[in-house]
């Protein structure tokens, strides 16, 4: 629960929610309160100003003074207001009704000669809560006379207002508490939905069923690429089991083929007895068949080992010219059979690089037997080579049946054979081409074929060599060939 994705999601939303809902409410409060209480601190100020002006102007105008200390202060219904006027000897001038009622006269006193000049706090008899003030006023203009002004005004109605803002923001805050959780978790929920499903469908994905794939209509950009990047996965992924299951049906069946023969062969032979001529043939037969699983069985092992990520090379310098001269020699007998031209075609300077020299000659070695099988008789196969910058080709070309455009993607796969039932005949296995291009890919090359129906075909590998190690090859080389 606490480590869901939708719960933290759902966490942060609630935080950030209240932290922002308290922030906004809890400044505007302070806005409010300072507010509030300027507006009070004005109004005294005012009435202090007046009557200042009033005493030091006018000092004998006892009706003007009793109209704004008496009169207007009684008439108010909120934000009732008392003044007191005391002479210098703190005998009671003037005051408005009720004040002595509502307020401690000696407490005001104090308290306003304590804080001159200030506003302060007092609490009213009826628990009202009152600011207070008091300063001194020049009477008359020669100022020989110093009047004291007390001023108090009730604020408890401000305070009812601060008081109710301050319910209504715990009630909101208990609904912050309660909404923006839920909420959140709804889009939390609607978010991580589309992961839910990509989840459940890889639960659903086995190795039989490797069909699932996640429909991303309706997701948000970033989840639908990674849902197309899955989908793309699982499409290699049941790309590569049929390739599996496709092989190893094929090795199956081509396993069988030859121990089947075997097994025929030995039970004709022991149905009666036999010369020892015809156990001969018959020996011969079988021998002929358990070669042919032996080679299956060392091909599927080299490819195997081939693919492994541990396999490396023996590499060591090779004189690719006579490395082709060596495969021609041994292929030059069959190629004379089928009545078919073997040469080679080798650049004028001599290519020398770091090979692993068993396995080029096992690659080369394949193209010419393929070329050779499929070569009808006064036709050509011609083995050849070249460099250029940093890379080496090696070639074998024909003049033979070529392979249909719609094949040729797919020779290199391993069982793959053009045209199964026709090539059956020639013994091959459909390998050939698949340890030709894994022994490219070992030396960190590959291998291409281009093929035209009827005209023949064309097989390259392309090698990177290091540059500067094929030169000092060569200075090597010709120091090891150089006069005995
Ligand atoms: N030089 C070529 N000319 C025509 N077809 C070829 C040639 N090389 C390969 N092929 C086709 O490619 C298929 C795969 O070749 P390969 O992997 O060597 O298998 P195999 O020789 O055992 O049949 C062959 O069966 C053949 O049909
Ligand atoms: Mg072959």
């Amino acid at each position: 629960m606490w480590r869901t994705l939708a719960f933290r999601l759902t966490a942060g939303y609630a935080l950030a929610g209240l932290f922002l809902v308290t922030f906004a409410i809890v400044s505007l409060y302070l806005v409010l309160v300072g507010e509030l209480e300027k507006s009070t601190d004005l109004f005294l100020a005012d009435k202090v100003h007046v009557l200042r002006t009033m005493l030091r102007e006018r000092p004998d105008d006892q009706d003007a003074l009793r109209e704004e200390i008496e009169l207007e202060s009684a008439a108010r219904q909120y934000e009732h207001f008392y003044i007191r006027l005391i002479d210098d000897r703190n005998t009671p001038v003037l005051m408005t009704p009720g004040m002595a009622d509502q307020l401690d006269l000696a407490q005001l006193a104090k308290r306003t000669q304590l804080h001159p000049g200030r506003t302060v706090r007092m609490r009213g008899r009826d628990g009202h809560d009152f600011r207070v003030t008091g300063v001194s006023a020049p009477v008359g203009a020669s100022a020989t006379q110093s009047d004291t002004v007390q001023i108090a005004i009730d604020v408890s109605q401000k305070q009812e207002l601060l008081a109710r803002y301050r319910f209504w923001f715990w009630v909101i805050l208990l609904a912050t508490f309660v909404i923006f959780p839920l909420v959140g978790y709804q889009i939390a929920r609607h978010g991580i939905r589309p992961v839910e499903e990509m989840a459940t469908t890889a639960r659903h994905i086995s190795s039989t069923n490797l069909r699932e794939r996640i429909l991303p209509e309706g997701y948000p950009f970033e989840l639908a690429s990674l849902a197309g990047t899955f989908n793309q996965m699982l499409d290699r992924l049941e790309e590569s089991f049929k390739r599996i299951s496709r092989f190893s049906a094929d090795i199956a069946h081509d396993l069988r083929t030859p121990v089947n023969n075997i097994r025929g062969e030995a039970e004709v032979a022991l149905v009666r007895a036999r010369s020892a001529d015809e156990y001969r043939d018959v020996i011969e037969s079988c021998l002929e068949e358990a070669v042919r699983l032996s080679d299956l069985i060392g091909d599927l092992l080299f490819l195997g080992r081939a693919e492994s990520p541990l396999t490396d090379l023996r590499r060591e310098l090779v004189d690719v010219g006579e490395l082709l001269g060596r495969v021609l020699e041994y292929y030059e007998a069959s190629a004379a059979d089928g009545e078919v031209s073997l040469t080679k075609a080798v650049a004028g300077e001599r290519v020398v690089a770091e090979l692993d020299r068993a396995l080029m000659q096992r690659a080369v070695g394949n193209l010419v037997s393929n070329a050779l099988a499929h070569t009808p008789p006064g036709g050509a196969v011609v083995l050849g080579t070249s460099v250029e910058a940093s890379m080496i080709h090696i070639f074998v070309s024909d003049t033979g049946a070529g392979i249909p455009a719609e094949a040729l993607p797919r020779v290199f796969d391993r069982f793959f054979r053009v045209d199964s039932s026709r090539s059956q005949g020639l013994g091959g296995t459909g390998l050939g081409l698949a340890i030709v291009q894994s022994i490219a890919v070992l030396h960190g090359g590959k291998a291409e074929i281009s093929s035209l129906p009827g005209q023949g075909t064309r097989v390259t590998l392309h090698i990177p060599i290091d540059c500067a190690a094929a030169t000092k090859c060569d200075a090597d080389m010709q120091l090891a060939s150089s006069p005995k």
